[in-house]
């Protein structure tokens, strides 16, 4: 890989580099290429992996957008809920992904693969005021694997969660069995028990600045009217769209946080996928959404002027990658891929830190059946 270029280093202690959060807001957009699919795979509600499209959806559009009364709380009592699974299996499932791929774990493919959830993390962090994170870093024939582990905070956030908040997130997995369907032309099925653990991702490949980045990224639906093969050149020529729901805005103040940090994530979440278009419903406080809204994805950062700047998220993107290779590069023990990096950050703290757990412990994410996997 090459040597990343010092950028806002500061050391606070000699063993704990940092790096400061802060981007100027006239920075100039970084080079970024068009994300390509490279592969894709599916997960089943046990979070079981296979090499296909078994759980792609097709989006299905209601014949008006407006007065839907769409019941959210639907068979409730039925959902098979899956956050305990997602908070434990880290990147397992990219990586099988990438076993599968058939691509090389090597810097000419990659030099830092992740999925995606953790680059709309780090872009949104300029602006982020309620959620801190903490990302492992572990090295491995050359590229930076790059694991979200969960804070203390956001543990006792998910065990103690309240019933009504298990609800709100039912309710987006619910949004999307409304408007999707596994067969082209075939109503959704709404009677069917909502199983949130069911997930199709792709693959894709892109380069910022100077590195090549390979990340995972669940797909909601993509937009065709007839059935895909189970095939790349199918899916590479789809195109897709995002699914979310949102409560409905009621006042100005409503509206500017929406604009603030909602708009903010989905345009994050959705530019490094390249897809075009995000289709929310909004809902009213008992979960019936009654509207459809259709955004242009790179209209987006337009609507929200003011508020936050595309070129400060992904500037700050490159300034991460560029701090963490350096990080890793000025270690000595960077060759064993158990060795952890671990890069922290808490909101009203101006700086990202981090530490290095050598050898193996229990923060190594990289199992052994995929560094014995991975051939020469
Ligand atoms: P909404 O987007 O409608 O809120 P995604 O939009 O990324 O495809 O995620 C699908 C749904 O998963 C979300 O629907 C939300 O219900 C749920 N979800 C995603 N991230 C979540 C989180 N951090 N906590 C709780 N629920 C979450
Ligand atoms: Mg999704
Ligand atoms: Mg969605």
């Amino acid at each position: 890989m090459a040597r990343p270029s010092p950028v806002n280093m500061n050391s606070i202690s000699k063993n704990r580099p940092s790096m400061r959060v802060w981007v100027k807001p006239s920075a100039t957009f970084p080079p970024f290429a068009q994300p390509m699919v490279v592969s894709y795979f599916s997960l089943d509600q046990d979070r079981r992996f296979t090499p296909d499209t078994s759980q792609l959806r097709y989006m299905y559009l209601p014949r008006e957008a407006e007065g839907l009364g769409w019941d959210l709380n639907h068979g409730l009592a039925k959902v098979q809920r899956s956050d305990h699974a997602k908070s434990i299996e880290r990147i397992d499932n990219l990586l099988r992904g990438i076993l599968a791929s058939g691509l090389s774990v090597s810097q000419e493919v990659a030099s830092f693969m992740c999925l995606r959830g953790l680059l709309t993390r780090i872009m949104t962090t300029p602006y982020e005021q309620n959620q801190g994170w903490e990302i492992l870093v572990s090295r491995f024939r050359g590229v930076l694997f790059m694991c979200a582990q969960e804070t203390p905070e956001q543990r006792r956030e998910r065990m103690g969660a309240t019933e009504n908040q298990k609800r709100f997130s039912s309710w987006g997995f619910k949004f999307e069995q409304y408007i999707t369907t596994d067969q082209p032309g075939c109503p959704p099925e709404t009677e069917a028990p909502v199983k949130e653990g069911e997930e199709f991702c792709c693959l894709f490949r892109t380069k910022l600045s100077d590195r090549r980045l390979l990340y995972g990224a669940e797909m909601d639906a993509v937009t065709c009217d007839v059935p895909l093969e189970d095939c790349l050149e199918d899916l590479m020529l789809s195109e897709f769209v995002e699914l979310k729901t949102s409560r409905k805005l009621t006042c100005v103040r409503q509206e500017r946080n929406f604009k603030r940090f909602k708009l903010l994530n989905w345009w994050a979440q959705n530019f490094l996928v390249n897809v075009a278009h995000i289709i929310c419903g909004f809902r009213d406080d008992r979960g019936i959404v009654e509207k459809l809204e259709f955004y242009k994805v790179e209209e987006i950062p337009k609507m929200a002027k003011d508020l936050w700047v595309p070129a400060v998220c992904m500037t700050f993107l490159d300034q991460f990658l560029n701090f963490v290779g350096r990080t890793v590069w000025d270690c000595p023990h960077s060759n064993d891929p158990n060795t952890v990096w671990r890069f922290r950050w808490e909101p009203g703290v101006h700086y990202v830190t981090g530490d290095v757990i050598p050898g193996s412990s229990q923060l190594s994410f990289l199992p052994d059946w995929f560094l014995s996997s991975v051939v020469a």
